[in-house]
């Protein structure tokens, strides 16, 4: 190994923190149900939404927080958060009918993203709130509640193509919403379809971090919902959707001092980090530094419900210069959230089998291979760079260390790599012990998982305390009664 060992340790809260010291109900729950496994955390998902509530209450604002469903398909965490007051965003049929399974009524569900008729028709019958992309979904919706008799459907227009004030910067480009420029078309479908929708807010979502392109996009949809009430629309609410993303390491210094390094290695530097001498983007071009990270900032000061109250800080240029929040007030404009990652935050975490360890190769690293694809694991698949924990089968002594090891998966192709960084571990991991990867519930659990070369997909459990133990049922056979109904 060359010189220190570069760590990229994960941020842990207690609840993840004593699940993960837990090493005996893990290899326990692995050996009964298979490698890789992954084990939901249903109560921490109750203590995040509690952490927007109070953003909600610090501002005085009313509003709801829609948990966007796509990041995970757990029915745990679906059904703790159903026994909760929050929302749910659903973005396909089958996200709508385990919803409406799990216990959400049709006020707390909005229905976003492509949608095809199955999914529109549903959304209509039960009455759930419809975020439409345009004016095609409008007349595909006024159509069916026409056809079928349903009652009005409530409706939010997705917005896009914000500008700054004064600035030709716009939002980025998305390929879902009706770009603002649009709007008054929109709104004259909207009042065509009179009789069909009703036109409750406008929102957006933007896949980014930049916190000034959001309050851009708040802005302008606070001024998309002036343009409403000047023609006698009467819409109150605001989707300012997901993104409030997650800090998924323990230390600031840890995700500078790779990052800087990474970039060494990419010029040439020193030995490669990477499988192959793969740059995330970054390459060399005769000695200067080109292209541009493509990683998820791992480390992040604001994150989570911390990020919703900055933005919610953030001035509106154009109303003069008050922060957001005061101008939602001043309205007394519904703010609705969409949080997924950020709601997941430390609600998971996926384990595989180590089943070989060989090398060391010329490098001096290991060579890992887990009972696991890389889509099983797909931390990677969304940038996200952290190191895995190894826990031990018990009896275990405390190994050599520390090693670096490249982490492989069961498929036979060679991209099958967990993650294409050399990754730094405390200790050499021996066949047997689990590699333990904290944070996995948002995007990295389901999202991706195949069953290629018949390999299963992962399975999931349910974890919750009870006292001083961990105690779990199968995903699928959590509800909320379970940890205290006695079921167990
Ligand atoms: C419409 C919409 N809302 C919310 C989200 C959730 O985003 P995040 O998980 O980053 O909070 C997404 C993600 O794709 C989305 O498309």
């Amino acid at each position: 190994m060359d010189g220190r060992p570069l760590y990229l340790e994960p941020r842990l809260e207690p609840r993840l923190r004593s699940l993960l010291a837990a090493a005996g109900t893990l290899h326990s729950l692995t050996d009964a149900l298979g490698s890789p496994l992954h084990v939901v955390v249903p109560d921490q998902i109750a203590e995040n939404l509690e952490r927007f509530r109070s953003v909600y209450r610090a501002h005085h604002l009313s509003g709801q927080v829609f948990y966007a469903h796509k990041a995970n398909r757990s029915s745990a965490l679906l059904r703790r958060l159903a026994a909760t007051d929050a929302g749910v965003d659903v973005a396909s049929l089958g996200e709508l009918q385990h919803a409406l399974g799990a216990g959400f009524t049709a006020d707390r569900i909005t229905a976003t993203g492509p949608k095809n008729p199955e999914f529109l028709w549903l959304a209509a019958r039960t009455g759930v709130t419809v975020s439409v992309d345009g004016t095609d979904e409008l007349d595909q919706l006024a159509s069916l509640v026409r056809t079928f008799g349903l009652a009005p459907v409530r409706v939010l227009l997705r917005l896009s193509g914000f500008e700054a004030s004064g600035v030709k910067v716009l939002s980025r480009r998305s390929r879902f919403g009706t770009p603002v420029r649009e709007l008054d078309t929109l709104l004259k479908s909207v009042e065509r379809h009179g009789d069909a929708v009703e036109l409750t807010g406008v929102g957006y979502h933007l896949d980014t971090t930049g916190i000034a392109e959001k309050a851009t996009a708040l802005e302008g949809s606070l001024a998309a919902l002036e343009a409403c009430r000047s023609r006698g629309l009467r819409p109150r609410a605001v989707d300012v959707g997901g993104g409030f993303g997650v800090s998924y390491l323990a230390e600031r210094e840890q995700w500078e001092a790779y990052t800087s390094a990474l970039t060494s290695a990419v010029l040439g530097r020193r030995p490669p980090l990477t499988w192959g001498g793969h740059g995330y983007g970054l390459r060399d071009e005769s000695g200067t530094l080109r292209g541009t990270l493509g990683l998820y900032p791992a480390h992040r000061s604001v994150a989570g419900a911390a990020y919703l109250d900055d933005l919610l800080a953030q001035p509106a240029a154009s109303l003069g210069g008050r922060p957001l929040a005061a101008v939602l007030l001043e309205h007394l404009y519904d703010l609705h959230t969409e949080p997924g990652r950020a709601l997941l935050d430390q609600c998971g975490l996926s384990l595989a089998r180590v089943l070989e360890v060989r090398g060391p190769e010329p490098g001096g690293e290991l060579l890992v291979r887990l009972a696991a694809k890389a889509d099983d694991i797909a931390l990677e698949d969304h940038g996200v760079l952290m190191d895995p924990v190894v826990v031990p089968r018990s009896g275990a002594g405390p190994g050599e260390g520390p090693v670096a090891v490249h982490l492989f998966g069961g498929l036979c192709l060679e991209t099958d790599l967990i993650t294409r960084r050399t990754v730094f571990l405390p200790r050499r991991p021996d066949p047997g012990d689990l590699l333990a990867f904290a944070n996995t519930a948002g995007y990295a659990m389901d999202f991706h998982a195949t069953r290629a070369q018949y390999q299963p997909a992962a399975r999931k459990a349910a974890a919750w305390q009870d006292g001083d133990v961990w105690r779990w049922c199968l995903d699928e056979q959590f509800w909320p009664t379970t940890p205290s109904g006695g079921a167990q």
